[in-house]
């Protein structure tokens, strides 16, 4: 927490919980340990200079020295758990395709609106024209609500300016939000996210975009150290299975963790070159085989689930969210917050979609949000959880039992969010 003179207060007890989602134990989650949120009741939360020094019951916590001398937030019988961690966003665009949410009402399909140049097309072309300062402007408006509704980390794609100006002026926008707002942003370069439309006029257009990407986008990203992740959308109408295990591959020697747009719209066997490369997540999924999941049960990879692009596209074929948990793979749950499939930035409503449409339950959903989504993010030991050493990333929900996280939705439950210390939303 902050005083009024803006420095970190040494130490802070938050108590008055009815319950803490503390999430402890070794990270990531599969099975049935998807379900073990390490529920304190009545319980307390000790941060000191941006870090948990203790976590239990009011009891416990409360005769701790530094406790004492404390500042004391009472959270009034809510609930607390860790910040969500939103490993798959494609935070900075230029605008809205509101016309084309019509268009999908009316009929057309998110395909068709795509061969006809809108789509992903149509967010690249307004990206290109708009300037840097609107861009940030956006972002920051955004990054506001995610920590509205609870998020602390979000993972952020390039992907709309495919160009290599245009996709470094992405990277480096997200670089300045970094140093100058509070919710953490994990950069992510997705410049294969289809072939921009100046290369669709030539034969070898694919083939001549590609070396582009490999030549100059790539080791300009990798010079100016603006992405951890590569990322590719591997599907009809964007880039094949053998282009992404190309450009993911270079990636990677270039010391970019591959992670893989993978199985929306059509199964390309993404899934499996993502396990093979030790992606980071594979995401989407809605398209999996029986072997595609036997493949990441027995992977490191993560399967990253977004019901909210099915629920947005008014599609029924939702991810195989429980075949998945039975086989063993380490299920995550993100916003894909976008203009053209998803444009959203709440993760309880994501829960909730994740509840009713995969058949998660509750504390599955809540694993998938948190521990499991900050181990996609290479970040499990720092964030994801409640426990002592770790970053005081966390969320207090307007409610007495964490089933009515998930149980709202469409409705604003989130009370405060806390990132290292510091709130960084607090409702009136
Ligand atoms: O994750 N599938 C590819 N990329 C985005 C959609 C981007 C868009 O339509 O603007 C996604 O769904
Ligand atoms: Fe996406």
């Amino acid at each position: 927490m902050r005083c009024d003179n803006g420095a970190l207060t040494e130490n802070l007890l938050i108590t008055g919980a009815s319950q803490v989602l503390t999430l402890r134990g070794r990270g990531p989650r599969r099975g049935n340990s998807l379900s073990k949120l390490g529920i304190v009741k009545d319980g307390a939360v000790l941060v000191r200079e941006g870090r948990i020094a203790a976590v239990g019951t009011r009891a416990q916590v409360e005769t701790r020295k530094e406790a004492k001398r404390a500042e004391k937030l009472d959270v009034g019988g809510r609930v607390v758990l860790p910040g969500f961690v939103d490993s798959h966003t494609h935070l900075i665009h230029a605008a809205t395709r509101a016309e084309e949410y019509e268009l999908k009402i009316q009929g057309a399909s998110y395909e068709e609106i795509a061969r006809k140049g809108g789509g992903i097309l149509n967010s690249v072309k307004k990206l290109r024209a708009a300037n840097a300062e609107a861009l940030k402007g956006r972002a920051r408006a955004a990054l506001e609500e995610f920590a509205s509704y609870g998020t602390t980390t979000v993972e952020a794609k390039s992907g709309y300016g495919l160009d290599v100006a245009s996709e470094l002026k992405i990277l480096s926008l997200q670089r300045e939000l970094k140093s100058e707002q509070r919710v953490e942003i994990v950069s992510t370069f997705l410049g294969a996210h289809v072939v921009p439309a100046e290369f669709r006029r030539m034969v070898d257009g694919p083939e001549r975009y590609i070396t582009l990407l490999l030549e100059q986008m790539l080791p300009e990203v990798v010079n100016e150290g603006l992405a951890e992740f590569c990322d590719v959308f591997c599907d009809r109408g964007a880039f094949t299975r053998a282009e992404a295990r190309r450009i993911l591959s270079e990636a990677k020697e270039h010391g970019l963790t591959p992670r893989i747009h993978a199985e929306q719209l059509s199964r390309t066997g993404a899934t499996q070159l993502g396990v093979q490369l030790e992606a980071a997540s594979c995401d989407h999924l809605e398209q999996v085989n029986a072997s595609d999941i036997q493949a990441l049960a027995r992977s490191r990879t993560v399967a990253t689930l977004l019901p909210g692009c099915d629920f947005y596209l008014g599609w029924k074929n939702y991810a195989p969210a429980r075949k998945l948990i039975e086989a063993g793979a380490i299920v995550a749950l993100a916003t894909d917050y976008n203009p053209g499939t998803s444009p959203t930035v709440s993760m309880p409503m994501v829960l909730s979609l994740a509840c009713t449409q995969l058949r998660m339950t509750p504390a599955e959903a809540i694993t998938a949000a948190t521990i499991n989504t900050a181990y996609a993010l290479k970040r499990e030991k720092r964030i994801g959880s409640l426990e002592k050493g770790k970053q005081a990333d966390l969320a207090v929900f307007e409610v007495e039992d964490y089933r009515e996280i998930p149980y709202y939705f469409g409705m604003q439950r989130c009370w405060m969010t806390m990132k290292s210390g510091e709130i960084i939303y607090m409702r009136d």
